[in-house]
Protein backbone atom coordinates (compact mmCIF):
# COMPACT_ATOMS: atom_id res chain seq x y z
CA UNK A 1 0.00 0.00 0.00
CA UNK A 2 1.55 3.57 -1.00
CA UNK A 3 1.99 5.66 2.01
CA UNK A 4 1.19 9.04 0.90
CA UNK A 5 2.35 12.73 2.67
CA UNK A 6 -0.37 15.70 1.33
CA UNK A 7 1.15 19.10 1.73
CA UNK A 8 -1.90 21.35 1.41
CA UNK A 9 -2.48 25.45 1.54
CA UNK A 10 -5.66 25.86 0.60
CA UNK A 11 -9.41 24.40 0.41
CA UNK A 12 -8.19 20.68 0.04
CA UNK A 13 -10.85 20.15 -2.39
CA UNK A 14 -7.65 17.84 -4.12
CA UNK A 15 -6.89 16.42 -0.56
CA UNK A 16 -10.61 15.35 -0.12
CA UNK A 17 -10.45 13.35 -3.26
CA UNK A 18 -7.34 11.55 -2.38
CA UNK A 19 -9.49 10.68 1.11
CA UNK A 20 -12.56 9.45 -0.95
CA UNK A 21 -10.13 7.52 -3.61
CA UNK A 22 -9.00 5.58 -0.72
CA UNK A 23 -12.27 5.24 1.58
CA UNK A 24 -13.80 3.95 -1.82
CA UNK A 25 -10.83 1.43 -2.08
CA UNK A 26 -10.31 2.57 -5.70
CA UNK A 27 -6.66 3.70 -4.47
CA UNK A 28 -4.87 1.58 -2.52
CA UNK A 29 -3.13 4.03 -0.33
CA UNK A 30 -2.80 5.66 2.90
CA UNK A 31 -2.06 9.00 4.36
CA UNK A 32 0.66 9.11 6.63
CA UNK A 33 -0.07 12.93 7.46
CA UNK A 34 -1.41 16.10 5.99
CA UNK A 35 1.65 19.18 6.28
CA UNK A 36 -0.10 22.33 5.58
CA UNK A 37 2.38 25.68 5.60
CA UNK A 38 -0.29 27.93 7.00
CA UNK A 39 -3.56 27.72 8.96
CA UNK A 40 -6.38 26.65 6.16
CA UNK A 41 -9.50 24.57 5.08
CA UNK A 42 -7.10 21.51 4.02
CA UNK A 43 -5.86 20.55 7.23
CA UNK A 44 -9.46 20.48 8.93
CA UNK A 45 -10.62 18.12 6.44
CA UNK A 46 -7.63 15.41 7.45
CA UNK A 47 -8.05 15.97 11.27
CA UNK A 48 -12.07 15.77 10.44
CA UNK A 49 -11.04 11.73 9.31
CA UNK A 50 -7.94 11.67 12.24
CA UNK A 51 -5.42 11.72 9.55
CA UNK A 52 -1.90 12.91 11.43
CA UNK A 53 -1.45 16.93 10.82
CA UNK A 54 1.31 19.20 11.06
CA UNK A 55 0.98 23.13 10.46
CA UNK A 56 4.69 24.41 9.58
CA UNK A 57 3.47 27.88 9.02
CA UNK A 58 5.11 29.62 6.61
CA UNK A 59 5.28 32.96 9.02
CA UNK A 60 6.95 31.32 11.25
CA UNK A 61 9.38 28.99 9.85
CA UNK A 62 10.33 31.17 7.02
CA UNK A 63 13.67 30.05 5.92
CA UNK A 64 13.17 26.97 7.52
CA UNK A 65 10.07 25.70 6.22
CA UNK A 66 11.30 22.97 3.95
CA UNK A 67 13.58 21.43 6.57
CA UNK A 68 10.71 21.65 9.22
CA UNK A 69 8.35 20.03 6.62
CA UNK A 70 10.45 17.07 5.94
CA UNK A 71 10.99 16.52 9.49
CA UNK A 72 7.58 14.77 9.71
CA UNK A 73 8.18 13.38 6.61
CA UNK A 74 8.67 9.44 7.59
CA UNK A 75 11.64 7.39 5.69
CA UNK A 76 9.16 5.07 4.15
CA UNK A 77 6.62 7.45 2.93
CA UNK A 78 6.34 6.68 -0.79
CA UNK A 79 4.73 10.16 -2.18
CA UNK A 80 4.55 13.33 -1.60
CA UNK A 81 1.32 14.77 -2.96
CA UNK A 82 1.32 18.34 -3.43
CA UNK A 83 -2.55 19.22 -3.46
CA UNK A 84 -3.22 22.97 -3.75
CA UNK A 85 0.39 23.47 -1.82
CA UNK A 86 1.64 27.45 -2.21
CA UNK A 87 5.34 27.30 -0.71
CA UNK A 88 8.37 26.39 -2.85
CA UNK A 89 10.03 24.02 -1.83
CA UNK A 90 14.44 24.37 -1.29
CA UNK A 91 16.55 22.21 -2.93
CA UNK A 92 17.49 20.01 -0.26
CA UNK A 93 14.27 19.07 0.06
CA UNK A 94 13.86 18.23 -3.70
CA UNK A 95 16.72 16.46 -3.77
CA UNK A 96 16.23 14.12 -0.72
CA UNK A 97 13.07 13.06 -2.17
CA UNK A 98 13.94 13.27 -5.80
CA UNK A 99 11.22 11.26 -7.87
CA UNK A 100 8.63 10.96 -5.03
CA UNK A 101 7.18 14.71 -5.24
CA UNK A 102 4.25 15.70 -7.26
CA UNK A 103 2.41 18.75 -8.20
CA UNK A 104 -1.10 19.35 -9.15
CA UNK A 105 -1.36 22.53 -11.64
CA UNK A 106 -4.38 24.17 -12.85
CA UNK A 107 -3.17 24.24 -16.39
CA UNK A 108 -1.85 22.58 -19.63
CA UNK A 109 2.43 23.04 -18.57
CA UNK A 110 4.39 24.25 -19.80
CA UNK A 111 1.84 27.27 -20.31
CA UNK A 112 0.77 29.38 -18.01
CA UNK A 113 3.15 28.32 -14.92
CA UNK A 114 5.79 29.14 -13.00
CA UNK A 115 6.32 31.51 -10.26
CA UNK A 116 2.79 33.57 -9.05
CA UNK A 117 1.22 31.30 -11.48
CA UNK A 118 -1.45 29.49 -9.17
CA UNK A 119 -4.91 29.29 -8.38
CA UNK A 120 -6.99 32.28 -10.41
CA UNK A 121 -3.74 33.71 -11.47
CA UNK A 122 -3.68 30.39 -13.79
CA UNK A 123 -7.17 30.79 -15.42
CA UNK A 124 -6.95 34.29 -15.89
CA UNK A 125 -3.65 33.97 -17.66
CA UNK A 126 -5.48 31.22 -19.89
CA UNK A 127 -8.69 33.64 -20.95
CA UNK A 128 -5.81 36.78 -21.16
CA UNK A 129 -4.27 34.44 -23.90
CA UNK A 130 -7.46 33.62 -25.53
CA UNK A 131 -6.82 29.64 -25.22
CA UNK A 132 -9.46 27.62 -26.30
CA UNK A 133 -8.34 24.57 -24.47
CA UNK A 134 -7.36 24.89 -21.04
CA UNK A 135 -6.85 21.37 -17.90
CA UNK A 136 -4.63 20.30 -15.31
CA UNK A 137 -1.53 18.90 -15.21
CA UNK A 138 0.45 16.45 -12.79
CA UNK A 139 3.82 17.00 -12.59
CA UNK A 140 7.14 15.87 -11.02
CA UNK A 141 8.53 18.89 -8.91
CA UNK A 142 12.26 19.69 -9.36
CA UNK A 143 13.90 23.10 -8.49
CA UNK A 144 12.65 24.90 -12.27
CA UNK A 145 8.70 25.63 -10.85
CA UNK A 146 6.17 23.92 -12.67
CA UNK A 147 9.47 22.76 -14.79
CA UNK A 148 9.54 19.18 -13.74
CA UNK A 149 8.25 16.16 -16.11
CA UNK A 150 4.60 15.78 -16.71
CA UNK A 151 2.93 12.61 -15.56
CA UNK A 152 -0.69 13.38 -16.74
CA UNK A 153 -3.05 15.79 -18.18
CA UNK A 154 -6.52 16.33 -18.58
CA UNK A 155 -7.89 19.04 -21.39
CA UNK A 156 -11.20 21.08 -20.56
CA UNK A 157 -12.63 23.53 -23.03
CA UNK A 158 -12.70 26.72 -22.36
CA UNK A 159 -15.79 28.81 -23.17
CA UNK A 160 -16.56 31.87 -24.47
CA UNK A 161 -18.20 33.77 -22.28
CA UNK A 162 -15.83 32.17 -19.26
CA UNK A 163 -14.85 34.12 -16.56
CA UNK A 164 -11.73 32.59 -14.25
CA UNK A 165 -13.95 31.01 -11.45
CA UNK A 166 -15.91 29.12 -14.35
CA UNK A 167 -12.46 27.86 -15.19
CA UNK A 168 -11.46 27.08 -12.39
CA UNK A 169 -14.76 24.87 -11.26
CA UNK A 170 -14.51 23.23 -14.91
CA UNK A 171 -10.57 22.21 -14.24
CA UNK A 172 -10.87 21.25 -10.92
CA UNK A 173 -13.74 18.81 -11.70
CA UNK A 174 -11.09 17.17 -13.82
CA UNK A 175 -8.12 17.74 -11.35
CA UNK A 176 -9.28 14.68 -9.23
CA UNK A 177 -9.54 12.00 -11.29
CA UNK A 178 -6.71 13.09 -12.79
CA UNK A 179 -4.32 13.33 -9.48
CA UNK A 180 -6.01 10.03 -8.25
CA UNK A 181 -5.02 7.91 -11.49
CA UNK A 182 -1.44 9.36 -11.58
CA UNK A 183 -0.98 8.66 -7.79
CA UNK A 184 -2.17 4.84 -9.35
CA UNK A 185 0.90 5.08 -11.65
CA UNK A 186 3.21 5.06 -8.78
CA UNK A 187 1.79 1.22 -7.55
CA UNK A 188 4.32 0.76 -10.47
CA UNK A 189 7.97 1.14 -8.80
CA UNK A 190 9.36 2.04 -12.14
CA UNK A 191 7.65 5.12 -12.42
CA UNK A 192 8.84 6.28 -9.16
CA UNK A 193 12.20 7.40 -9.54
CA UNK A 194 11.30 7.93 -13.66
CA UNK A 195 11.71 11.63 -13.53
CA UNK A 196 13.74 12.43 -16.26
C1 LIG B 1 -6.07 23.53 -7.38
O1 LIG B 1 -6.76 24.08 -8.47
C2 LIG B 1 -4.64 23.29 -7.76
O2 LIG B 1 -4.46 22.87 -9.08
C3 LIG B 1 -4.06 24.66 -7.55
O3 LIG B 1 -4.65 25.13 -6.37
C4 LIG B 1 -5.96 24.56 -6.26
C5 LIG B 1 -6.08 23.91 -4.89
O4 LIG B 1 -7.40 23.52 -4.65
N1 LIG B 1 -2.62 24.60 -7.44
C6 LIG B 1 -1.84 25.55 -7.89
O5 LIG B 1 -2.26 26.56 -8.42
C7 LIG B 1 -0.35 25.31 -7.70
N2 LIG B 1 0.43 26.13 -8.56
P1 LIG B 1 -7.76 22.61 -3.41
O6 LIG B 1 -7.02 23.21 -2.19
O7 LIG B 1 -9.25 22.71 -3.27
O8 LIG B 1 -7.28 21.21 -3.70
Amino acid sequence: MLKLAVLVSGGGSNLQAIIEAINQQSLFATIVTVIADRPCYGIERAKAVNIPTYLADRKIYRQNLSSKIAEFIPEDCDLIVLAGFLSILNQNFIQRFNGKIINIHPSLLPKHGGAGMWGLKAHQAVLDAGDTESGCSVHFVTEEIDGGKVILQTKVDVLPNDTANDLQQRVLNVEYPTLIATIKTFYNENVRFNNE
